[in-house]
């Protein structure tokens, strides 16, 4: 473990230090054999999470990332060298909101003096499809604030976390029962449609840390952080392969698909937000993987045999 309290270490401010992706940057740093200060932020220091932080010397500082608490975002990030960003959309659901923190962390960064941002940002859905899929609001926000930190005046590289593994244990995504026993991965998407996956907890940590590691910080430089594109055929294919369950893939209409999210009673926008997501799959092109990771990330195949499915393919 290499999370130090030694001054002459470089501090790392870290957003999103008891989630998925801050957490995960947190433990590869603290896996690295290089030295860093972590400075993680939480709301709720005395949360179980958080404690785990403590445990590895992380310097935990609770505070709301929000733009009515201004001017503590801004005491945050006060020596930090380097700052890990995210933003949770799926916290509020509000675009304009996603891009006002996601400015505020930015502004507040540069200005506590970081030599380097480190942004966890997704492409425009609008620009990449030329209006086709208007509705990627989690993505599109993502990207007006990425755009933000270029013009920001501080070295600044956009890290874009992959379609998480664990996406597909939860609704909408998750296979349902079908009257004999098997169970059916019911997506609006071609079975050739592709995606990048990543498990995000163990692995998305360490494609911030080779950025944090290079010999020079790759200013402007956008990464996506994923194991392998998979199609959504051999993602229900390795499934049951490694689950002994029979999962198949059944190609629904978007608008079968909108049905399941409106009578989840998912708001409208949402509805929009997560069909055209689907939809827009085929759209994307993926910036190549990084080279020279300390470690290969776990691919889909791996995240099957681990995971407990006792509950979900009951
Ligand atoms: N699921 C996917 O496949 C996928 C793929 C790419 C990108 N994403 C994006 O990932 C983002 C979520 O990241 P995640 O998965 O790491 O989320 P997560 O595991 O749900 O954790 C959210 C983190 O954000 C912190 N946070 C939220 N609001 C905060 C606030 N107002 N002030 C301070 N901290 C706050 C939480 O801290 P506390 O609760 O401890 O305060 C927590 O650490 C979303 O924007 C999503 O669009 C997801």
């Amino acid at each position: 473990m290499t999370i130090t309290q030694d001054s002459s270490a470089p501090l790392i401010a870290v957003v999103g230090a008891t989630g998925a992706q801050g957490g995960s940057v947190v433990r590869a740093l603290a896996e690295s054999d290089k030295s860093y200060r972590v400075r993680g932020f939480t709301r709720d220091a005395t949360k179980p999470a958080a404690l785990e932080l403590s445990k590895l010397g992380v310097a935990v500082f609770a505070v709301s990332l929000v733009v009515e608490n201004e001017e503590e975002v801004y005491k945050a990030f006060v020596g930090a060298d380097f700052a890990f960003l995210v933003t949770n959309f799926w916290e509020h659901v509000d675009i304009n909101r996603e891009i006002a923190e996601g400015k505020l962390l930015i502004d507040a960064a540069k200005a506590g003096g970081a030599s380097g941002i480190v942004w966890s940002g997704l492409p425009s859905i609008s620009k990449i499809s030329a209006g086709k899929f208007p509705h990627v609001w989690h993505f599109d926000g993502k990207a007006v604030v990425t755009e933000y930190g270029r013009q920001a005046g501080v070295p600044f590289v956009d890290v874009q976390a992959g379609s998480y593994g664990v996406n597909f244990i939860n609704f909408p995504f998750a296979p349902v029962k079908l009257a004999d026993g098997s169970f059916a991965l019911q997506l609006p998407v071609s079975p050739t449609t592709v995606i990048p996956i990543i498990d995000a907890i163990p692995d998305y940590g360490i494609f911030v840390r080779h950025v944090l590691e290079l010999p020079v910080f790759p200013d402007g430089g956008e990464f996506v952080a994923y194991a392998e594109t998979i199609n959504v055929k051999d993602l229900a294919l390795q499934w049951s392969q490694g689950t002994g369950k029979s999962i198949s893939l059944r190609q629904i209409t978007a608008e079968e698909f909108k049905q399941r999210l409106e009578s989840a009673g998912l708001p409208p926008h949402i509805v929009l937000d997560l069909s055209d997501t689907l939809l827009a799959w085929d759209e994307f092109g993926f910036p190549a993987v990084p080279q020279g990771l300390v470690r290969s990330p776990r691919k889909w195949a791996d995240y099957v045999k681990d995971a407990d499915w006792s509950k979900l393919l009951a």
